[in-house]
């Protein structure tokens, strides 16, 4: 079976990727064609680990390759997937479908009959429609199906989790879209992996859900933080004390600075302007989007207050700008909001992360960028834990404090034993506890 994977991001990299390990060929298509002259290079325009091995596996067997040329590849291909971006449109947060019409029609005019078009991308609930209304009236009297495939993947342990995804969801509409769904996952062994075939509608739907419920469920324990500190609580206690529960699972339960990323922020959006569109508002979410808008600033002020009375010319050390570890995402990261409050109050920033300054560079423009922790500490006033990544969890606290001009350590993500940052001579901040 050829497959087709139109859009080369984060998504439809790691899948076209993984589809090709299994043994299908896979051609990966997108319009941005520096990205596929770095890719034909065998370079991965993306940090996510495991990649590299996976895409280069998939190049020399000759079942993987990169082109622009779109027309060619969805002509020769049984599947194509429409793997572009959904982003928040502005004004009123619905998604953008823009990328995924355009990309049907392009799919429409260069398929063959038969063809099977699998909507991967987060699309609200009607669009699998709306795309196979697009394409017949494009191509009319020409056989195809359409298929919705969300994908449940993270980034930084992306690979990972599309080998081994708790489940995969896949709407169909006919018996040739719901054929093609089982041959391409049964590589996964689905007697271990279910697989929930549905409507195209409950497929779509399903996936807000999830990412609305999981986007829920971190600002919860961020308010559970909040009152733990008022009442002498420690949030690490009460999310182990609760996640022991089955009902309630102990995954998605670390207090932070709010979420963020190129999905959990846009997708509640979306879900919220649908819930608004069909007369059903979602109040739940539309509450966890103001508690996490608000978070963000709080943890500015939190990182302002640990500065004492007078921010104004002090100077902030960052550890780690990527929305969570392991990705070089930084799109809509807390880090922005909070390192451009600190700097509208006046205050000077440094900053490192392992693999997010590239893309910060250009968001960041007034920011010092460091090249190691360390370095990073320099001078600082208070230093600022804001993205857990592995490499800051054993760093020398006492040598950190010798290099700082001040002693706040603020941490955004519980990383570092109290003790460890009083006999350092630190004062700490961290959330949710007592210091
Ligand atoms: P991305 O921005 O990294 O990549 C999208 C790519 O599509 C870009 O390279 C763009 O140039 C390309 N593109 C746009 N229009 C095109 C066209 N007509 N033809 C060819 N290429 C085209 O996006 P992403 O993070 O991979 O997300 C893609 C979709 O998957 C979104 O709907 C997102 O919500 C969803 N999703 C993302 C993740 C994640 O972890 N990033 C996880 C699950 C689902
Ligand atoms: C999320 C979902 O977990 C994926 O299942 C989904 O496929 C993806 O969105 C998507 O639709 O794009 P991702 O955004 O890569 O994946 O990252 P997560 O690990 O879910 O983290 C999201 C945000 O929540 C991060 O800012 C992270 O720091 C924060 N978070 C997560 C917490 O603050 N606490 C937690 O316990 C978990």
């Amino acid at each position: 079976m050829k497959i087709t994977m139109i859009g080369t991001g984060y998504v439809g990299l790691v899948s076209g990727a993984c589809f090709s390990e299994f043994g299908f060929d896979v051609t990966c298509v997108d319009v941005d064609a520096a990205k596929i002259a770095r890719l034909e290079k065998g370079e991965i325009p993306i940090y996510e680990p495991g990649l590299d091995d996976l895409v280069a596996r998939g190049v020399s067997a000759g079942r993987l390759d990169f082109t622009t040329n779109l027309e060619d590849s969805v002509q020769n291909a049984d599947v194509v997937f429409i793997a572009v971006g959904t982003p928040s449109r502005r004004g009123d947060g619905e998604a953008d479908l823009r990328y995924v019409h355009a990309a049907a029609r392009q799919i429409a005019n260069a398929m063959r009959p038969g063809t099977v078009i699998a909507i991967k991308s987060t699309v609200v609930v009607g669009t699998c429609r709306e795309v196979q209304r697009i394409v017949a009236e494009e191509r009319p009297g020409v056989d195809f199906s359409i298929a919705s495939n969300p994908e449940f993947l993270r980034e930084g342990s992306a690979v990972e989790d599309f080998m081994r995804p708790d489940r995969v969801i896949c709407g169909v509409a006919d018996e040739r879209g719901e054929e093609t769904m089982r041959r391409l996952y049964r590589p996964l062994n689905l007697r271990e992996t279910p697989m929930v075939i549905t409507t195209l509608e409950n497929a779509e739907l399903a996936k807000y859900a999830a990412n609305a419920f999981l986007a829920m469920k971190v600002t919860f324990i961020n308010e559970v933080a909040n009152l733990c500190e008022a009442v002498g609580g420690d949030v690490q206690v009460i999310a182990s004390a609760i996640g022991l529960d089955k009902r309630i699972g102990n995954k998605f339960l670390h207090a932070g600075p709010g979420f963020g990323g190129s999905c959990f922020p846009k997708d509640t959006r979306a879900y919220a302007a649908t819930g608004r569109k069909y007369g059903r508002p979602q109040q739940l979410i539309e509450a966890t989007i103001e508690v996490n808008e608000s978070r963000k600033i709080d943890m500015a002020e939190r990182i302002l207050s640990a500065l004492g009375p007078d921010p104004a010319g002090k100077t902030v050390a960052v550890l780690g700008i990527a929305f969570k570890p392991n990705t070089d995402d930084v799109r809509e990261a807390p880090s922005l909001v909070i390192v451009q409050t600190l700097e509208g109050a006046g205050v000077t920033v440094r900053a490192h992360d392992p693999e997010a300054m590239g893309p910060a560079k250009e968001l960041l423009p007034n920011v010092t960028w460091c090249d190691a922790p360390y370095e990073t500490a320099e001078g600082a006033d208070a230093l600022v834990m804001l993205t857990e990544w592995n490499a800051f969890r054993a760093l020398d606290l006492k040598r950190m404090r010798g290099l700082m001009r001040g002693d706040a350590l603020v941490d955004l993500r519980n990383v570092y034993p109290a003790e460890d940052a009083r006999d350092a001579g630190l004062r700490y901040f961290p959330l949710g506890k007592a210091a």
